[in-house]
């Protein structure tokens, strides 16, 4: 008897080999995958709302992709789409067709749209960066930038993430563009003009590197607070969490502990859990590796699970399936960071993304 389960379980594996296809990318994922139970879903599971970053490419081209999305998740962030270069490329231009594109399909499909992001170090434009005027011309293009963008998605992008990534690693304010101008009130002047566009958007502070340790988290979490004292209209705290599967369970506890201690509404924002942080070229994914990866989504959700529900804006994948992640072409390594595999069938980390609110 024995001997012919063992006969079917090596066709079934020779069968699936020989279905990969010509379209295999790079780095195929062992098939890892979990049974489907097509009764379950994230969306219909969890108690708060659960997305992802999302490329319209894929959406477009992508139906496995596009189905998972439509299926699994509520909450949409655009990965690139809303970015300043992306939507104003010129000084009187604003290009808005991709962008629209994903409002559109999230409104079709009802879920919600968080923007991301409006003021970032990494992404002014060329025209931007090499923009001449006074302070007061530099005040003039923050507050257009912000406003035009803000008024334009009004009703139809909940939330933004107002400033991303404002904090270095040593915990003071990174040197950018926008600080030379400006000076530090660049931040609070971003929230005050998103907030006059958009009196009902919920307005964020996003970085990542809370769970690295104190010193870069406390200059962020001193941030949000002067912001709060200041009276600067901030509704929430979104913490990357671009983070890998051999991180410090403390760490990351006391990373959304202390995001919450704000008393701001907590967004995970971008998260994905890295199997290869050492760069280690020839490695695969295994099953040791996937319950691993498996325990820290695990951990991670049942510790966000474990805030105050009015503080739970929802927990948002950077990517949907493992090839669409930015970490592989990145770092040019093999990586399975997320929770569903190359061909959007679920992994072992879905079932831990289940797990942490059981
Ligand atoms: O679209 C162009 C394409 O036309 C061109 O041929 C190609 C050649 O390089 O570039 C394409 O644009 C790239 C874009 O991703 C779309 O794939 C950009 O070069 C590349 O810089 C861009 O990278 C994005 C990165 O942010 C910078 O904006 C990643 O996809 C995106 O995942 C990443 O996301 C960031 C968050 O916004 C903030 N937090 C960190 C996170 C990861 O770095």
């Amino acid at each position: 008897m024995k001997k012919y389960w063992l006969l079917i379980w090596a066709v079934v594996v020779a069968t699936s080999g020989c279905l990969k296809g010509q379209d295999d990318p790079v780095f195929p994922s062992p098939d890892l995958t979990i049974p489907e139970d097509e009764s379950i879903t994230l969306q219909s599971a969890l108690p708060f709302p659960i997305g992802a970053a999302v490329n319209n490419n894929l959406i477009r081209t992508r139906a496995p992709y596009r189905d998972v999305v439509i299926k699994e998740l509520n909450s949409l962030t655009a990965e690139n789409a809303m970015k300043f270069s992306q939507l104003h490329p010129a000084e009187n231009t604003y290009t808005w067709t991709e962008a629209d594109f994903l409002v559109e399909f999230a409104r079709q499909n009802n879920k919600r749209v968080h923007g991301h992001t409006l003021i970032w170090y990494k992404n002014p434009p060329s025209w931007a960066l090499n923009y001449q005027g006074d302070a007061a011309a530099w005040d003039r293009l923050l507050k257009n930038h912000v406003q035009t963008v803000v008024n334009h998605f009004k009703g139809k992008v909940v939330s933004w993430d107002v400033v991303n990534e404002a904090i270095a690693e040593n915990g003071t304010l990174r040197d950018c563009i926008w600080l030379q101008k400006l000076g530090p009130e660049y931040i609070s002047k971003s929230f005050i003009y998103a907030h006059e566009a958009d009196p009902n958007a919920l307005l964020f502070y996003n970085d990542y590197g809370h769970e690295y340790g104190p010193t870069k988290r406390n200059g962020i979490l001193k941030l949000v607070n002067d912001l709060k004292a200041q009276g600067v209209p901030i509704h929430g705290i979104g913490l990357q969490m671009h983070t890998r599967y051999n991180m410090s369970n403390n760490n990351i506890a006391d990373a959304i502990n202390t995001a919450a201690a704000t008393g701001l509404k907590v967004h995970i924002a971008e998260v994905e859990i890295s199997m290869n942080p050492d760069n280690i070229q020839d490695l695969t994914y295994s099953a040791g590796l996937a319950a691993q990866q498996k325990a820290k989504y695990e951990f991670l959700v049942r510790t966000y699970n474990a805030i105050p529900k009015n503080q739970q804006f929802g927990i948002t994948t950077w990517n949907v399936g493992d090839s669409d992640s930015w970490i592989r072409g990145e770092y040019n390594r093999p990586d399975w960071p997320l929770p569903f595999d190359d061909n959007y069938h679920r992994k072992a980390a879905y079932q831990g993304i289940l797990d942490g609110v059981k």
